[in-house]
Parts: C-alpha cells; sequence; structure tokens
C-alpha cells in the first residue's frame, strides 16, 4: 500500500479535495465507506481569511480519523510556508499544496495550477513550505498548463527534489479546466520520472476504471472527485475490486437510504439546521440523480426549509420508488 510520508494508507483509493464538497460530514462518510484517505476542502494561505465562517468549518477536523490531511491554496512562498504551520498546528498531519485546480487568482496573486506556468515560483513555494513544517507535505497538480505545455514531469521532479512526499496528477491542462477527456500518458510519464508515490486523477468512474488507470499510468493510487458526489460507497467498490478483482454488488435502497440519512443528519449538526438545509440540497440531487422520478422529486426538494420536511420527504421518496419496484417486479 502507498505510504504518505510516515503514513501507510490502508488502501491506495483517496478522496479528492473538492471545494463546496468535500467537508467534514462528507469526508468522514467517506472514511467510512472505505476511502484510504480523504483530503478537505482547500483553505485560502492568506490568514486575514483564517476568521470567516467559512475558513472555521474548513479548520474543523474534531473526531475525523487520522491522518488529517489539509489543503492549502496561494501563490506566495512564505504566507503558503506560514500557513502550513499554522495548519499543522492546528492538527493537519498531512499539508497538501493546490497546484492542480483553476482557481484563478487568490490575493491577486496566480494560484493552483496558474502557477505551474511560474516553475522558479513553484520551487520556491515547494521548498518554503517543506522547511516550514515537520509534517509530510504532498502536492496536487495537473499535467501542465496548457496542451503544449505539459510541464508535469518537471514539477514532479522539482517537488521530489524539494522532499516532498507524493503527488497527485489529474491528468487534464490548466487551459482544460473541465472539458476534454483525460489524458494518463502524462500521469504515466510522471510515474516513471520520480520514485515518490504518484495518485492518478481524472474521470475515474468505477472500480474497472480505477484499476485500468493504475495500470496503464503505473500509479499507486488513485484520487476519485465527482465520481464520489452522490456515491460515497464508491470507495469500497474500488478498493474491494483492486484488493480482490472481484466487483461488490451495489448497494440496495435500504443501505442508499440509510446513508443518505445520516449524512443529512451529519450536514445539519455540522453548519446547523439554515446552512445544513441548504447544503443538503445539493447532495440530495447528487444521490439521487439515477433514480427515476428524481427531476420533480428534486425541484419540490428545493424548495423545503426545515430539516424535519427534508428528512421525511427522503424518506416518502424511498417509500415510493421500492413500492414502485415492487409492483414492476
Ligand atoms: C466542485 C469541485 C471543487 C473542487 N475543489 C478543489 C479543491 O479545493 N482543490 C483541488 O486541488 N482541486 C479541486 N477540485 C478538483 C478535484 O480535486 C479533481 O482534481 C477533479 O475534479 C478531477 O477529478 P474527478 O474527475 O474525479 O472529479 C474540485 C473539483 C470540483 C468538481
Amino acid at each position: 500500500m502507498p505510504d504518505i510520508g510516515p503514513y501507510t494508507l490502508p488502501n491506495p483509493v483517496i478522496l479528492a479535495p473538492m471545494a463546496g464538497v468535500t467537508d467534514r460530514p462528507f469526508r468522514q462518510l467517506c472514511r467510512q465507506l472505505g476511502a484510504g484517505l480523504v483530503v478537505g476542502e482547500m483553505v485560502s494561505a492568506d490568514p486575514s481569511l483564517r476568521h470567516t465562517r467559512k475558513s472555521q468549518l474548513r479548520l474543523d477536523h474534531s473526531g475525523e480519523p487520522e491522518p488529517i490531511a489539509v489543503q492549502i491554496v496561494g501563490g506566495d512562498p512564505e504566507i503558503l510556508a506560514s500557513s502550513a504551520r499554522f495548519n499543522a498546528s492546528n492538527g493537519a498531519q498531512i499539508i497538501d499544496i493546490n497546484m492542480g485546480c483553476p482557481a484563478k487568482k487568490v490575493c491577486n496573486k496566480a494560484a493552483g495550477s496558474a502557477l505551474l506556468k511560474d516553475e522558479a515560483l513553484v520551487k520556491d513555494i515547494l521548498q518554503a513550505v517543506v522547511e516550514a513544517v515537520d509534517v509530510p507535505v504532498s502536492l496536487k497538480i495537473r499535467t501542465g498548463w496548457s496542451p503544449d505545455h505539459r510541464n508535469a514531469p518537471r514539477i514532479a521532479e522539482m517537488a521530489q527534489a524539494a522532499g516532498i512526499v507524493s503527488l497527485a496528477v489529474h491528468g487534464r491542462t490548466r487551459a482544460c479546466g473541465y472539458k476534454n477527456t483525460v489524458e494518463y500518458d502524462t500521469i504515466r510519464t510522471v510515474k516513471q520520472t520520480v520514485d515518490i508515490p504518484v495518485f492518478a486523477n481524472g474521470d475515474i468512474t468505477s472500480a474497472r476504471k480505477a484499476a485500468e488507470v493504475m495500470h496503464y499510468t503505473g500509479a499507486d493510487g488513485v484520487l476519485i472527485g465527482r465520481a464520489a458526489q452522490g456515491r460515497p460507497w464508491i470507495f469500497r467498490e474500488v478498493a474491494h475490486y483492486l484488493a480482490t478483482g472481484e466487483e461488490l454488488t451495489a448497494p440496495d435502497l435500504t443501505e442508499i437510504e440509510n446513508i443518505l440519512t445520516a449524512h443529512m443528519v451529519a450536514l445539519y449538526q455540522f453548519y446547523g439546521d439554515f446552512m445544513g438545509v441548504r447544503i443538503a440540497r445539493k447532495h440530495v440531487g447528487w444521490y439521487l440523480q439515477e433514480h427515476d422520478q428524481a427531476k420533480a422529486f428534486r425541484k419540490a426538494f428545493n424548495s423545503l426549509e426545515s430539516t424535519e420536511q427534508q428528512l421525511e420527504a427522503v424518506a416518502s421518496f424511498f417509500r415510493d420508488t421500492v413500492r414502485r419496484k415492487g409492483m414492476a417486479a
């Protein structure tokens, strides 16, 4: 199993950081359902933003299983170094640097994958952050900043030399946004270039796809992002398939209802009822998107304002779905 610094992961399947999605309730759920590691929403390195409610919630790791991985984003080596120190003192056991997300600018400086264009700055950032903390530092990148400039292998070498312990590579360039298909060739080249663990990322939607991508790229593991939205059990499916070569049966409706209901309750507890109800809307939409009648349900659901109404609506959706399936059988 891959190591991230001193931590040996129980399996090589990681929840990718997603702002607005990988909050503490979702991370805990994904861990329970088999993720080998989870990464929180990116945290701005800017200290003046540290006291906002959004940052406070992102900095809350209480009750999370170890190792706690916190991703920081910014464009200034010293500010990122100080953010790494702050987060390590706040419980982060792995610091992940975001050079993978198409975030435009933070504090009027390039940040996220925009940094890949400035290799000298990348080097300064990596050195400054690694030197700043005793905890392991990982890096998330794209394959480059445009299809003509896929410099991920060079960045990877630089990262290894700076003491970065592992790399996650999303198989798109910055210029691609989320369009175009993912290409895994550059990830394969990165894996051949460095000795530190490399995790492949991008459009991994099933256990078989994860196995194929790992086989093709030689990567030590995968990061799964969007395919986990509304389907957090994907982690146990992928981990099981990688370990045994056999596919797990999909969860039945009762299990899905139980997972979703527990998720909603965790959101209410974490955010409070007002915000929790709003955040639950998008998750419920994701869980139910593959079911018949989901579209009509979603419209009505999004107008509900209380936790009780939301929980009752979900319970009734599942009762109706079970009844319809029973009649069709
Ligand atoms: C809603 C959303 C938010 C994201 N936020 C972050 C982030 O905070 N940090 C980061 O490095 N990448 C972020 N990403 C990129 C994902 O980590 C991942 O690289 C990308 O979605 C590709 O993986 P996937 O095809 O499995 O979703 C985000 C992606 C989405 C869809």
